[in-house]
């Protein structure tokens, strides 16, 4: 989609369709000529969401003028205007047109690139599809182009700066989800790797993919473990984007289970079918990585992601089995449904070697994080408060909301094991103790993101559609663009 932002007066502008913003209660516009006026004689307030279409004739260049409503001034935000621009953007689509031009409103607490970042977002996310195995709806209509109109006083280069900026972050949770979405039948660890060697060749950054003969020799033995009686090979990724000199890097972990079975401590088999959603957190890390090549962030970046099925075999792994992890710490293992930690306790350990500045790492955790949450954010821990509190503005300006949980000592108590140093379930608290499980392998600055209420999801909102978020791929995204303006800045 051709996304441009240029100066123009909306009653000029000549489109099929010219979607215009209103907030509640307020007049529309002098520059429409009154082609609004007689939908605002009652009908329409503005409330937020609300639209209305008009066919205004002569009064305006445009053939369609969309209304839709932003509610109140004062609490107007990036998300509602991702929401927006989202809503209209799909509109022009079911109308089959091939474009569309929105007067950018831009809230009173922002400026023109972080308004045309947001709407970009949205109009891109909206129009998100999964039709990859839908046959003959491949090539759909799309829309081709969608104009950003700025008012005289908004600043244009900033704007189109933003623009491209929000193209870039959209691109990325695409990629997260079409990743995420992918069935395990093709979307295997291989896949992924796959992918990654693509992200790879685009931008120039190193990569080293482990089989399970290279996993086993390093010593990975919880993913080596759950990968076990997998036919599907696993898989062990790293991509290195090295753009910041000898600066510590930044390291992004994701889990990337293809599907999880539960193993042999089998799950029930309703709704098993989104265990294929169980690699949305290595889908986010690889999604994150390719805008941290897009944009060419001038910082180093290493993304690990630990890739693997977990399903029940004469070769599986069992309730009581014992395992030396590859931080040489034992664990019990009393469930194999709790298969994630396992992985990336091997991928923290791992991370020790590049000496990171932190490491975020984000996961299809525990179900226990959805009863805490809901769907509504994902679940942020970690052993640093300045790094918790980075994530959390991060996900916070990108749309995605995390909120911080305790890691007490007790949770750590909790999973004491009698058999091994640890053990790798105990409830109550279950997203917390999978926490403090982590955190034994993290010896240096790291948050952990629960993602399993936020990564999919039957319902979505604007600009997500059913099926896999792409969170939290933006949160990552935009924290390391904080850790790249802060560098420039120093
Ligand atoms: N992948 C699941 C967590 C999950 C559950 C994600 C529901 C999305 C929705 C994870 O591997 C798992 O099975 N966790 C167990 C842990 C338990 C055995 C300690 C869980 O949450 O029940
Ligand atoms: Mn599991
Ligand atoms: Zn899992």
């Amino acid at each position: 989609m051709l996304i441009r932002a240029n100066k123009a007066a909306p009653n000029e502008v000549n489109t099929p369709l010219l979607a215009v913003c209103l907030y509640r209660d307020e007049s529309a516009p002098d520059s429409l000529n009154g082609a609004a006026d007689d939908a605002l004689c009652g009908d329409f307030s503005g409330k937020m969401g609300e639209t209305a279409m008009l066919y205004p004739k002569d009064a305006i260049a445009a053939e369609r003028l969309m209304l839709i409503g932003l509610g109140d001034r004062a609490s107007f935000t990036h998300e509602k205007l991702r929401r927006t621009t989202a809503t209209v953007a799909k509109k022009a689509r079911s109308l089959k047109l091939s474009e569309a031009a929105f007067a950018l409103p831009i809230p009173e607490t922002s400026d023109a690139e972080e308004a045309a970042l947001a709407a970009v977002e949205g109009a891109a996310l909206g129009l998100y599809r999964f039709t990859r195995h839908k046959t003959g709806e491949e090539d759909d209509r799309e829309l081709e182009a969608f104009d950003l109109i700025l008012d005289e006083s908004a600043d244009e280069e900033a704007a189109s700066r933003g623009a491209e900026t929000g193209a870039k972050l959209a691109a990325a949770t695409i990629l997260a989800r079409d990743l995420a979405n992918e069935p395990s039948n093709t979307g295997t660890p291989e896949y992924l790797a796959k992918t990654a060697r693509g992200i790879s060749d685009r931008y120039g950054m190193g990569i080293t993919v482990l089989d399970r003969a290279g996993i086993k020799e390093e010593g990975l033995t919880g993913l080596a473990t759950v990968g076990r009686s997998a036919l599907n090979e696993p898989r062990f990724i790293a991509l290195e984007h090295r753009k910041g000199g000898d600066a510590a890097p930044v390291v992004i972990v994701g889990k990337a289970v293809t599907f999880d079975s539960g193993g042999i401590s089998i799950k029930p088999s309703g709704g098993m079918e989104d265990m294929k959603f169980d690699m949305s957190g290595g889908a986010a890390v690889l999604g994150a990585m390719e805008a941290v090549g897009s944009l060419d962030l001038p910082i180093n970046v290493v993304a690990l992601v630990p890739s693997t099925e977990n399903l029940p075999g004469g070769d599986a792994f069992k309730p009581g089995d014992v395992l030396r992890m590859h931080s040489g710490k034992t664990v019990e293992i009393i469930s194999t449904d709790a298969e994630g930690r396992l992985i990336l306790a091997d991928a923290l350990s791992y991370a020790r070697r590049y000496e990171p500045s932190a490491v975020v790492d984000c996961a299809t955790l525990t179900g226990a994080c959805v009863v805490a949450l809901g769907n509504h954010a994902s679940g942020l821990m970690g052993n640093n408060e300045d790094l918790i509190a980075e994530v959390q503005t991060a996900g916070e300006t990108a749309g995605e909301r995390a909120w911080p949980l305790p890691l007490f000592d007790e949770y750590t108590e909790q999973i004491k094991s009698d058999t091994a140093d640890i053990k790798n379930s105990a409830r109550p608290a279950g997203a917390l103790t999978a926490g403090a499980f982590l955190k034994e392998f993290a010896d240096y600055p790291w948050a952990h993101l629960d993602i399993a209420g936020t990564a999919y999801g039957k319902k979505g909102n604007a600009y997500t559609a059913k099926g896999a978020t792409g969170t939290p791929a933006r949160t990552l995204v935009r924290l390391l663009m904080g850790r790249a303006e802060s560098r420039a800045g120093a």
